[in-house]
């Protein structure tokens, strides 16, 4: 083992210490979870989100203003990326987790999808989770400690449904577990892991108001879709994990397992 393999792997938070943690698409949904779990937790949380207004509202909902900073802006604008990672120096000094949570989604037939919802697509999903990313390695290194990083992908990529037409929206996750893995193994000799949950259905406005929950809820295995705090408990597995990198992780309940 390198002299920068041990320092990092010996200076990697350990579980009890307070965690710096860059939440994107931290307005809403999983993210918003992701970032309350986190600040109960004891951790300092800098949310990202689009609309400011929103994310204000949640940023202020979490009372713990000493240890919570918002950033609003398209996270696919690499000057969103810029801010979100100095005002997390400026607050905090150094970033441990970074999850991308950031997304948006556009399923219908092919040949339907426009020039503008594959940019839309790309720019979220992709640009926005790749800048962030690199903006957060950099940090890692800089702080040598290591670092985690936990993608949000979806179970639609893994094992795609013929009623949910989402090609060009799953091409573009498809590309995050990609990059999930390779990035993985780049990163794994400075104590960086790179991890992702691929969710199924989960109860949050990307797939509508919850009158529809209830019709979901029938075509999944469990009988009912998932919670926010379901993928929750996953990425703060993964962001804690030190020997696990490189994995997509369905959290689903059942539904990439086979066909039934
Ligand atoms: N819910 C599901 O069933 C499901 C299934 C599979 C995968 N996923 C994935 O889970 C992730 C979170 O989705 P969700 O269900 O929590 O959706 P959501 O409730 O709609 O939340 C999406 C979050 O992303 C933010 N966002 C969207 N575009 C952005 C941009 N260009 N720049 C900055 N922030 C942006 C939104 O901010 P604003 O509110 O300000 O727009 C919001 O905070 C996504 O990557 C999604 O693909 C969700």
């Amino acid at each position: 083992m390198s002299d920068t393999q041990t320092s990092a792997r010996s200076k990697r938070p350990s579980l009890s210490e307070p965690l710096t943690v860059v939440v994107t698409g931290a307005s809403s949904g999983i993210g918003r979870a992701v970032a309350e779990a986190y600040v109960r937790r004891g951790a300092r949380v800098v949310l990202v989100g689009r609309d400011e207004t929103k994310l204000r509202s949640v940023v202020e909902g979490l009372d713990a203003s000493e240890r919570t900073a918002g950033v609003a802006g398209d996270i696919a604008d690499v000057r969103t990326v810029d801010r979100t990672f100095e005002v997390t120096r400026e607050r905090f000094q150094r970033v441990d987790v970074l999850v991308n949570s950031a997304g948006i989604f556009v399923g219908k037939p092919f040949c339907d999808y426009e020039p503008a919802d594959l940019d839309l697509l790309v720019g979220t999903n992709l640009r926005g989770l790749v800048l962030a990313s690199q903006a957060a390695v950099r940090d890692f290194r800089r702080g040598g400690r290591g670092g985690a990083i936990v993608n949000v992908s979806a179970a639609l990529a893994l094992q795609p449904f013929a009623s949910i037409p989402a090609s060009v929206a799953m091409a573009v996750k498809s590309a995050v577990n990609g990059l999930t893995q390779s990035l993985a193994l780049e990163l794994a000799p400075e104590q960086i892991t790179v991890n992702a949950v691929a969710p199924g259905t989960i109860k949050t406005p990307l797939i509508g108001p919850p009158a529809g929950y209830e019709a979901l809820a029938g075509g999944q295995p469990m009988g009912h879709i998932g919670e926010p705090e379901d993928v929750v408990d996953a990425v703060i597995y993964l962001a804690s994990a030190r020997f696990v990198t490189g994995v997509v992780l369905p959290v689903d309940g059942g539904m990439t397992t086979g066909h039934w």
